[in-house]
């Protein structure tokens, strides 16, 4: 019984860290990051790649990307062009904690 229960909260911690993320991603980003299509935004590889080239570790990548969606801002914005083309991303209201978890999960993407 007990085993059980320790299992299945591994589980579902294992799948708090890795795939709700995804999820979320998929169902607040990924209408207008796709992989192929950049008519409503950059592709979501050439987000990835950017930050990547300028902030290397996970840690600065995840503190960058949370920080820009949770206050989209042109001024520290890493596409500028995009803005231009696109106009600034809307602000979607999602937390902090969230937004960490959904860059941890881009960070670690491997396509
Ligand atoms: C309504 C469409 C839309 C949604 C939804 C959206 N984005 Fe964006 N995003 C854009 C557009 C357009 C740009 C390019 C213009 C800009 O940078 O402001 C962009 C740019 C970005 C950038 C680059 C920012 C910069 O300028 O340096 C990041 C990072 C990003 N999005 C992450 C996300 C994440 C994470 C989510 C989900 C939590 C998300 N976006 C949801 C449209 C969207």
């Amino acid at each position: 019984m007990g085993k059980t229960l320790l299992i299945s909260s591994l589980f579902c911690s294992y799948l708090m860290s890795a795939d709700i993320y995804e999820t979320i991603f998929d169902g607040n980003c990924g209408s207008c990051h796709t992989k192929s299509d950049p008519s409503s935004a950059p592709l979501l590889q050439n987000v990835i790649k950017r930050y990547k080239k300028k902030y290397p570790t996970k840690k600065e990548f995840v503190k960058a990307i949370s920080n820009w969606v949770y206050d989209p801002n042109k001024k520290t914005s890493l596409f500028p062009k995009a803005i231009k083309h696109y106009s600034l991303m809307p602000e979607l209201g999602i937390d902090k904690e969230t937004l960490q978890g959904i860059a941890t999960y881009l960070y670690g993407k491997k396509d």
